[in-house]
C-alpha cells in the first residue's frame, strides 16, 4: 500500500499526520510511505529524519495526492487540495465533518473514501485511536502553562527568607480529558486546585488527582455516551450563580466544558469576570464552540478594563506540534492497522477494496464518505440544514 502524507496548509496548523517513528513501523510492515518535503518541519522533524525512517520525500502536494492510495492528514483538505483528491483514495484525518459538513460533502463528491477520527466511538477498544482524547491531553497541559505565564505569579506556596508567598488558586471547569490533564498539571506546579463538572462520575477522578471537587446545587448532567447533556437555560444560570464565588476567588480559571454538537455552556458571565482581581486569568479551551466565558474572543487573548486576562487562543495542540503529532500519528496508525485487519485484508490495493464493513463499529462510526456519497448520517443532516 502507498501511504501519502502532505504538508498541512491551514494557517497555524503545525502538526503532521505521521512522525518518523510511525513511518518506520509502516515501512517495516511492507508499505511504502511518501512524505511531502517540509511536512514535519514545523514540528521539529526535518525531511532527513523521515528519509532515515524509510519514507520517500515528495516535492509537492500534487505528487503526494496522486501517488497515495491511503492519504493521511491532520485536517480536512482545504479548497486548493480538494481538486487533488482522486476517486478511491482512502483519506484518514480529523475532518470535523459535523463542524464543516460542506467540506465533507466535497470530499464525498471527489469519490474518496474518507474516515474522520473525531467520530471515533468512545469505547474502550477504540481508546488508542481516539484523537480527541489525545489532543485534549495536550490542550489541558498547555492551558495551565499559558495560564501560569499570563498570571505572572508562582503556582506553589513559596516559603523564603523574605516571607511566604501563597499558592495560586486554580479553578478547572469541566473535568473530562482536558480538564483532568489541566488539574494534574496545575497540581504538579503546586497550585491549589478546585474543579467542577456536571457529571457526578468525575468527582472521584478529580479527587484522585489531589484537587477538591466543588459541591454545587446543580442537577446531574450526565448525558449519552459518557458525555454531558446540554443544560436548560435556567440550569445554566443556576450553575453560574453557584460558580460566582469560586470564580471570584480564583487566580487562574481553566475552562474546558463542552457538549458534543452544541455551543459550549457559558459558565462565566461578564459580571463574574468583573468580580475577579486584576491579573486573574481565564484560559478558555471551549473557544472553538463559542467559549465558556461570555467575554472570550475565540482566537485571541484579551484584557478587560478590570485587568482580567482572557485567553481564547484556538488550535492549542498545535502549540506543542511535536508531542501532538506523535500522539496523533500513533492514533492514526492504530486505526490504519485496524482497517487493514477488518477491511483491507490481503487486498493491499486501494483499487480492489470492498465496501466498508458495516458490522465493524469503529469503521462504521468514522466513515464519512464512500462511493461518491456522504454515508455519515449526522453529517448529511448537518449539510442539509446548512444548505
Ligand atoms: N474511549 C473512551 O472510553 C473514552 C475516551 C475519551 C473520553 N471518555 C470519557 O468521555 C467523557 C467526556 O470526555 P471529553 O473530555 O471528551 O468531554 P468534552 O470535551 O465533551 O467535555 C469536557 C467536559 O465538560 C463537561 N461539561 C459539559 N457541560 C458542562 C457544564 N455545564 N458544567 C461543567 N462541566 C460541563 C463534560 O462533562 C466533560 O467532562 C469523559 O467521561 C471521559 O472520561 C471515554
Amino acid at each position: 500500500m502507498y501511504i501519502g502524507v502532505p504538508r498541512e496548509r491551514k494557517p497555524g496548523e503545525r502538526r503532521v499526520a505521521l512522525v518518523p517513528e510511525t513511518v518506520a513501523q509502516l515501512v517495516k510492515k511492507g508499505h511504502q510511505v511518501g512524505i511531502e518535503t517540509g511536512a514535519g518541519a514545523e514540528a521539529q522533524m526535518p525531511d532527513a529524519l523521515y528519509a532515515e525512517a524509510g519514507a520517500e520525500i515528495l516535492p509537492d502536494a500534487e505528487s503526494v495526492f496522486s501517488k497515495a492510495e491511503f492519504l493521511l492528514k491532520v485536517r480536512a483538505p482545504l479548497d486548493d487540495e480538494l481538486p487533488l483528491l482522486r476517486p478511491g483514495t482512502v483519506l484518514i484525518a480529523q475532518m470535523m465533518p459535523l463542524v464543516e459538513p460542506e467540506v465533507a460533502g466535497r470530499v464525498a463528491k471527489s469519490g474518496a473514501i474518507s474516515f474522520s477520527l473525531d467520530l471515533m466511538p468512545r469505547i474502550t477498544r477504540a481508546q488508542s485511536m481516539d484523537v480527541l482524547s489525545a489532543m485534549s491531553t495536550v490542550a489541558g497541559y498547555r492551558a495551565v502553562l499559558q495560564g501560569a505565564l499570563l498570571a505572572e505569579r508562582f503556582f506553589p506556596m513559596l516559603m523564603t527568607a523574605a516571607g511566604t508567598i501563597p499558592p495560586a488558586k486554580v479553578l478547572v471547569l469541566g473535568a473530562g480529558v482536558a480538564g483532568l490533564q489541566a488539574i494534574a498539571t496545575a497540581r504538579r506546579l503546586g497550585g491549589v486546585v478546585q474543579a467542577f463538572d456536571v457529571r457526578p462520575a468525575s468527582r472521584e477522578q478529580v479527587e484522585s488527582l489531589g484537587a477538591s471537587f466543588l459541591s454545587l446545587p446543580v442537577q446531574d448532567g450526565e448525558g449519552e455516551g459518557g458525555y454531558a447533556r446540554a443544560m436548560a437555560e435556567d440550569e445554566e444560570e443556576r450553575e453560574r450563580q453557584a460558580l460566582a464565588e469560586p470564580v471570584r476567588k480564583a487566580d487562574v480559571v481553566i475552562s474546558t466544558a463542552m457538549v458534543p454538537g452544541r455551543r459550549a455552556p457559558v459558565l462565566v458571565s461578564r459580571e463574574m469576570v468583573d468580580s475577579m482581581h486584576p491579573g486573574a486569568v481565564i484560559v478558555d479551551l471551549a473557544g472553538e464552540t463559542g467559549g465558556n466565558c461570555a467575554l472570550t474572543q475565540p482566537g485571541d487573548v484579551v484584557v478587560t478594563e478590570g485587568g482580567v486576562i482572557i485567553d481564547g487562543r484556538l488550535d492549542v495542540p498545535s502549540t506543542m506540534p511535536l508531542p501532538a503529532s506523535q500522539l496523533f500519528s500513533r492514533n492514526l496508525v492504530t486505526f490504519l492497522s485496524h482497517a487493514m485487519q477488518v477491511w483491507v485484508g490481503e487486498t493491499q490495493r486501494a483499487a480492489e477494496l470492498g465496501p466498508v464493513p458495516e458490522d465493524d463499529e469503529i469503521l462504521r462510526s468514522t466513515c464519512v464518505s464512500a462511493g461518491g456519497e456522504l454515508v455519515h448520517k449526522a453529517t448529511r443532516e448537518r449539510l442539509a440544514a446548512a444548505l
